[in-house]
């Protein structure tokens, strides 16, 4: 699909008309008649009269978004070659309608696709320089979220840790990045006993990914942030295995890392003034003869001691290793957020599409919640608590890596992180539980089924606003 910016109306197979607030202008009885309401979700196509009405619920961003996506699906469902829409606000909703609901998974279809590539014409009323950038920027940010969600997709068996790094590597080619992949033997030198813990059943070798940005030419970095994501490439559990039917979809565990990848991917082309670190423990969490055990005790980077009580909370473990590496290898922080597939609590807790944002300071947790809404995700807060950190002791170390209770499950995962973010950076850290949107069994919306992408726009309409 060609998406197209023109400032006058052109001859195309179908014309896309959004029909909002359920307000039917043109074709009235006709439209009556066939029963369209103009919900959302809802359309219908009268190719005598070329013209595909869509319904629109509100005139808000997701409405927009849900509807232009139903319209691809509907165009891609024909053999028409070019669509055309007229925009008057909004133009980048309208982008994310067009591009995220393109997407489609099909690595492992055997059928080949032959649909032929559509044109997609989009009419504004002047071409300026602001137009052009909303576009610009709108197109590169979707193409990194469905990067995101084809890494995601990708099977245990075609994207492990030395994948997850060689992407990383061809990322930071294509960028400009710096990039810097370090094995087990720097986790060893490190102290870095409880990521590499986690991956020692594997036949992948563990990798700790580190990516950073810096703003080209003559402009300054403003701030400095530092993501860090969670890159379980496969967690069966390990030895406190996960029952069969917990265990299908968890290729999704990476998810946190995979958006930490594909902001990174995404940021220079929007050439912001800011460094940014992206940090990614790439980890396969498996069973065998050589894997950390329940009753183990580790010691992570900063010395902590940890005592093993389930090997599927996996997650944190990486997690802890890899805020103490970003801690000691960057100063000066401004922001540092963590991604992660982290717990089933946080997906019982606030439901599959929204992601569960945690951490110290309640002012900065409410603005990354609003730039969530801004860009089309969803997120609430999860407060901590004092008597939900007293769950975490353990009699043996200094702290176990599951709590003992059964409830909080999301909270007390994130107070475990805690643990390692340094007393500095306290009000700095932002943890993003993403276990329920970054991959949902059926398509949602503009979203398909599968991975999609979540953490990345909000992430990156956060430092539009900074
Ligand atoms: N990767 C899972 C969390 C998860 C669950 C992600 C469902 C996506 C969907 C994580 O490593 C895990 O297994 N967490 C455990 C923690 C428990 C042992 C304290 C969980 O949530 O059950
Ligand atoms: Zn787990
Ligand atoms: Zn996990």
């Amino acid at each position: 699909m060609n998406l197209n910016l023109t400032t006058k109306k052109i001859d195309t197979n179908v014309e896309i008309v959004l029909v909002k607030n359920k307000k039917i202008k043109e074709n009235k009885e006709m439209l009556k008649s066939l029963n369209f309401k103009g919900a959302d979700e809802e359309c219908i196509l009268l190719p005598e009269l070329k013209k595909l009405y869509v319904g629109c619920e509100n005139d808000d961003h997701d409405s927009i978004r849900i509807a232009v996506a139903t319209a691809v699906k509907k165009i891609n469902s024909t053999n028409f070659t070019s669509a055309y829409i007229k925009v008057k606000s909004n133009l980048s909703s309208y982008v994310d309608g067009f591009e995220l609901g393109n997407y489609t998974f099909t690595k492992y279809k055997s059928a080949k696709d032959e649909s032929v590539e559509k044109n997609i014409y989009i009419e504004v009323s002047k071409i300026d320089k602001n137009t052009q950038k909303e576009f610009e920027e709108s197109v590169a940010i979707c193409n990194s979220v469905n990067m995101v969600r084809d890494f995601v997709n990708t099977t245990p068996e075609d994207f492990y840790p030395t994948i997850m790094a060689q992407n990383a590597v061809n990322i930071a080619k294509e960028n400009n990045l710096e990039c810097k992949i370090l094995d087990e033997d720097y986790l060893v030198e490190n102290n870095m006993g409880s990521m590499l813990a986690v991956g020692r059943a594997s036949r992948h070798r563990s990798k700790l990914i580190h990516l950073t940005y810096k703003p080209s030419g003559k402009v300054k970095a403003k701030k400095k942030m530092v993501l860090v994501g969670k890159g379980l490439t496969y967690d069966s559990g390990g030895l406190s295995l996960k029952p069969g039917d917990y265990m299908v979809n968890m290729k999704s565990d990476k998810g946190g890392g995979c958006a930490v990848l594909g902001i990174l991917n995404a940021i220079s082309a929007l050439n912001l003034p800011i460094e940014v670190h992206g940090i990614v423990g790439a980890v396969e969490n498996m069973i065998g003869g050589d894997a950390y055990k329940p009753d183990d005790v580790l010691t992570a980077r900063n010395g902590k001691t940890i005592e093993v009580k389930n090997t599927d909370a996996e997650g944190r473990l990486v997690l802890a290793d890899c805020l103490c590496y970003a801690q000691d290898e960057i100063k000066d922080i401004d922001y540092i957020f963590d991604y992660a597939t982290l717990t089933g609590a946080c997906v019982v807790g606030v439901g599959q599409y929204t992601n569960g944002i945690m951490g110290n300071n309640t002012k900065l947790q409410n603005e990354i919640v609003q730039s969530a809404l801004n860009s089309g995700e969803l997120a609430a807060t999860l407060p901590f608590n004092r008597y939900l950190k007293k769950t975490l002791k353990s009699e043996i170390a200094d702290m176990s890596n599951i709590a003992s209770t059964r409830y909080g499950g999301a909270i007390t995962a994130g107070m475990f992180l805690d643990n390692f973010i340094e007393e500095e950076n306290k009000d700095k850290w932002i943890h993003l539980d993403i276990a329920g949107p970054a991959f949902v069994e059926s398509a949602w919306g503009y979203n398909p089924a599968g991975a999609s992408g979540a953490g990345v726009r909000l992430t990156l309409e956060f430092m539009k606003s900074l």
